[in-house]
């Protein structure tokens, strides 16, 4: 693994920006994997900012984020899907047919994911596929124990994930909100993975997915085994990784 320091918070955004927009300005036709969240803020504003200033050909860019909420509607503005439209593949004009994601409501799920997966299979996989990390240590959506050859599958969400979006939505009870995730097999069938975490809160977890043992207990240390795979920390990250580093 390749692990980048960034000097701060805006030296983060700015590498993270600049592995997305080499990943588009060298292949035309890249597959690209997003993720949603704080971590990935700051860099898709950049690459939009930057696009707008001076607009490169995206048009043969295919975007899709790597997890989805499900049971919702797609136009909430906490679902992956407006997230993305509205940070990254709004602001450089992706075309509906290059921005693929799964549906957030759908009565055959299963089928839902083979087609996404299909999908990015029919464009030659995914070229770059940026990833945050859980607390605990979760990619995507595949929380702790799920097995390394999981495909493409509805996972649980994080409890406070599911707070914050029932209180958003004034959701009935028994509306179970899953989490549609590429599956941790497809995640490393990417050529090439950035893990990105940002905080000082994130250190622990990714110190012990970077330096602790392979397990399935915490599931970005798969990402070990990765050929290519660099992790990007932010100042307040890399001060702890350093450090714990050291006892390893
Ligand atoms: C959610 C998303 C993940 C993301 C993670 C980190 O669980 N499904 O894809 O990596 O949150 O989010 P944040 O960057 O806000 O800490």
């Amino acid at each position: 693994m390749k692990i980048t320091f960034a000097r701060d918070e805006a030296d983060f955004d700015l590498i993270a920006a600049w592995r997305i927009i080499s990943q588009m300005l060298l292949k035309k036709d890249s597959v690209i994997g997003l993720s949603t969240g704080n971590t990935t803020k700051g860099m898709h504003s950049i690459v939009s900012d930057i696009h707008k200033k001076y607009p490169f050909d995206v048009s043969g860019v295919t975007l899709f984020n790597v997890d989805e909420l499900t049971n919702l509607p797609a136009d909430y503005s906490g679902t992956c899907y407006s997230m993305i439209l509205r940070e990254i593949a709004g602001p450089l004009g992706i075309s509906k047919g290059n921005f693929i994601m799964p549906p957030t409501q759908s009565g055959d799920f299963a089928a839902e994911c083979r087609h996404f997966e299909k999908q990015i299979e029919e464009r030659g996989g995914t070229d770059l596929q940026i990833l945050g990390i859980g607390l605990n240590g979760h990619i995507g959506i595949n929380q702790p124990g799920t097995p390394f050859e999981s495909e493409t599958w509805i996972s649980v969400i994080s409890p406070d994930t599911d707070v914050r979006v029932r209180k958003d939505l004034n959701l009935p009870k028994d509306l179970i909100i899953g989490g549609l995730t590429r599956g941790i097999k497809n995640i490393m069938g990417s050529r090439k993975i950035l893990l990105a975490a940002k905080g000082i809160h994130k250190a622990e977890i990714v110190a012990k997915a970077i330096l602790g043992p392979v397990t399935t207990d915490v599931p970005a240390s798969v990402l070990q085994l990765h050929p290519d795979c660099e992790v990007l920390l932010d100042a307040a990250a890399s001060g702890v990784v350093k450090s714990l580093m050291k006892k390893f």
